[in-house]
């Protein structure tokens, strides 16, 4: 019987588990065996700011999908990770290869990787993932897989993300307080973007923007690699709050009506229609009007972050949106105009098992996280830098860094 593994989305508003039984290993992929869920508390935007809180959270989440997992025995337990603390950027690296054949070694792969590692940090910084995109072998540019080839001089494009040590420890300290061990920590629009993307998006180029509770994350990929990666500290949450504040009524019942008469199109609605809640009514224009304003600012946002990565213009397969926050009505149509590119919502794609309960797009980070899981060359890519690029060593096991050796 083949191997169980395991993801555990940390969200703002929510915590999923997941157990997943590996289809296949080698392209990262499980099917669904179980699904445990919880509200989160503790969190605020992402990352964990009352580890006591956050703990309970996430081990009512283990309790609830069960199995190994809440026995404290599962193994491959991914972690996703966002927040407004998470940085990235694009770098390269050159080295020379001084082996007597030339030819580029895995080795040689992995000791370029250190050296964009060592990228100056902050002190609080620290590296989460070097995803290689490219290499240059004596001049020849645009090469994917250079392990096997002859080269004296070796240049990499990479994209590196880095994210603060402490906001990293906390997280991984809500979970391994409740006896599970991490594996690995992935940023968490890089797990929504293998829930949802094909490799074919991937090929085009192609912009996933996950709206969570607390953050947007965005991640972009071109010619089937990683280009550009962001985490906007702005989520459904922040949608609530403003039309709580609008109406002067509490969050919860601006959270209830967001969830029951949400959309972002307000010219569509006659303003003098108005929504229900309890004895209440409320102005139907407005509160979406407010909503709109908030998504515009999300996506224009968005939008900013990937001119001044300088790859709008290189998404010919447009924007795919996930996360509870793209179920606001009209999010697909505002963003086409916002971002100037053809938009769909998307839900986690290729499940398997017991899929229903992961089938909507708040699901697609924890099935990200399950895939990249299954992955069972992640650590170790085979030889193929290329394979790298779109999955592979995109995971580093935090503890690498942590010096606690894996
Ligand atoms: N039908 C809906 N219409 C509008 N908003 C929705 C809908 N369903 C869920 N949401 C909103 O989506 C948000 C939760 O999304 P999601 O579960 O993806 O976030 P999360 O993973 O908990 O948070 P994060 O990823 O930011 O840490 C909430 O703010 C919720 O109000
Ligand atoms: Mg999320």
């Amino acid at each position: 019987m083949s191997k169980l593994v395991y993801g555990i989305d940390v969200g703002t508003t929510k915590i999923v588990a997941i157990a997943g039984r590996v289809i296949d290993g080698r392209r990262g992929w499980a099917e669904v065996v179980s699904v445990g869920e919880a509200p989160s508390h503790g969190l605020r935007r992402g990352m964990v700011v009352d580890r006591e809180a956050a703990t309970e959270s996430v081990a009512e989440a283990i309790e609830a999908c069960g199995g190994a997992l809440r026995d404290g025995r599962g193994s491959e337990v991914s972690v996703g990770i966002a927040g407004g603390h998470i940085s990235s950027y694009n770098t390269e690296v050159t080295q020379l290869n001084r082996s007597r054949d030339r030819l580029v070694t895995e080795r040689f792969v992995r000791r370029l990787e250190a050296e964009a590692r060592q990228a100056e940090l902050g002190e609080d910084e620290s590296v989460i993932h070097v995803v290689p995109r490219s290499f240059v072998l004596d001049g020849t540019e645009g090469v994917r897989q250079p392990v096997g080839l002859a080269a004296r001089k070796v240049t990499m494009r990479a994209h590196v993300v880095s994210g603060a040590i402490s906001t990293i420890q906390n997280l991984l300290g809500a979970v391994e307080d409740c006896g599970v061990k991490v594996s690995r920590v992935v940023l968490e629009p890089l797990a929504s973007s293998e829930a949802c993307l094909l490799d074919e998006d991937r090929g085009l180029g192609v912009a996933l923007i996950d709206i969570g509770g607390g953050t947007t994350d965005i991640a972009t990929f071109m010619r089937g690699s990683l280009t550009h990666t962001a985490v906007i500290p702005i989520g459904g949450q922040s949608f609530s709050a403003d039309v709580a504040y609008g109406l002067k009524t509490p969050f919860e019942t601006a959270d209830q009506l967001k969830l029951k008469y949400g959309t972002v199109i307000s010219k569509e609605i006659d303003d003098v229609a108005a929504i229900r809640l309890g004895e209440k009514h409320y102005n139907a224009r407005f509160v979406s009007q407010i909503l709109e304003y908030r998504a515009q600012e999300v996506l224009e946002y968005a939008r900013d972050s990937m001119d001044e990565a300088g790859v709008r213009d290189l998404l010919p397969g447009g924007a795919v949106l996930t996360g509870g926050g793209s179920l606001l009505e009209g999010m697909d149509e505002l963003a086409e105009k916002i971002l100037g590119m053809r938009t769909k919502i998307a839900i986690p794609r290729r499940v398997k098992g017991n899929a229903e309960p992961v089938r909507k797009p708040q699901y697609s980070t924890a099935v990200g996280l399950l895939y990249f899981s299954a992955k069972n060359d992640d650590r170790r890519p085979k030889g193929k830098g290329a394979r790298a690029t779109s999955f592979g060593s995109i995971v580093t096991a935090v503890k690498e860094w942590f010096g606690f050796g894996v």
